[in-house]
């Protein structure tokens, strides 16, 4: 059986400095794509929802659409760490829905560990699910759950409020996560968290200092709708499928297909 990364391995990795590399998926055939270029982690985002889900944002997934997604990722990579995140409303209730909401993600859909977004606010919840033995992957900066409450997104941490992500990164750490997402803060205050915090750092439009990045999958491989500033799209996907349906289509009007190599005899 071949191994899969652990927690120890991404730890291993940042006291090397070796950076880590982070991409999310939503299916098994991505999932193995990603598993077989080596990439160590995968993030099933709730980005699910404003990409193949078709919602607005993040806000309506559940948890039933997250553990659905997280499964099937899960049967295709056999090598990658898997990581569920945790949909808005799944953990905020109260410390134990939360435990038992990350629970299911172990037991149901075969994940490594789940994903929350908050940092000193979530410090007691983050305890509870890493006591119950559950890997806990952290999230401060832009936190795209509170995109209501903050009205829009925007980069965190400018002036006086870099503090405040500073303490939220070291509040994730205390409560036993094992790496945490720097998004949308400025580079300089990225640098200074990863250097401060033994547990790696993993940005998305957070700079190149971070100890591994992590990109929307649907963004690097030019599926989306537009592209965020934070992100290179690596190839245009959207492209080739649409040059590759088109010519489908025209083939079957103008009977080219099926051809007798794919005509049962
Ligand atoms: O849901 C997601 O894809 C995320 C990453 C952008 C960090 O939270």
């Amino acid at each position: 059986m071949e191994k899969r990364i652990t927690v120890r391995d991404l730890a291993k990795m940042k006291a090397e400095g070796r950076k880590i590399t982070t991409v999310t998926s939503y299916d098994a055939i991505t999932a193995r794509l990603v598993d077989e270029a080596g990439i160590q982690l995968i993030l099933v985002g709730d980005s699910a929802g404003n990409t193949v889900l078709g919602y607005e944002n993040t806000i309506p997934v559940t948890l039933e659409e997250s553990l659905m997604l997280t499964a099937a990722v899960r049967r295709g990579a056999k090598h990658a760490m898997v990581i569920g995140d945790m949909p808005f409303m799944s953990y905020q209730v109260s410390e134990e829905e939360a435990v038992r909401n990350a629970g299911r993600y172990l037991k149901e859909a075969g994940a490594d560990g789940v994903k929350l977004e908050g940092g000193r606010s979530m410090l007691k919840t983050i305890r509870r699910i890493v006591d119950a033995s559950i890997p806990v992957f952290g999230h401060v900066g832009l936190l795209p759950q509170s995109v209501l409450k903050d009205g829009g997104y925007r980069i965190h941490g400018r002036n006086e409020e870099a503090q405040q992500i500073i303490d939220d990164a070291l509040a994730v750490q205390e409560a036993g996560a094992f790496a945490v997402v720097l998004e949308g803060v400025p580079r300089d205050l990225a640098k200074e968290i990863t250097e401060k915090l033994t547990i790696p750092t993993i940005g998305i439009g957070a700079g190149p200092f971070c100890d591994g990045q992590i990109q929307v999958v649907t963004d690097i491989l030019g599926l989306g709708t537009f592209v965020p500033r934070h992100a290179k799209v690596f190839t245009n996907l959207a492209q080739y499928t649409a040059d590759a349906l088109k010519q489908y289509r025209e083939e079957v009007e103008a009977q080219t297909f099926p051809a007798e190599a794919n005509t049962a005899k």
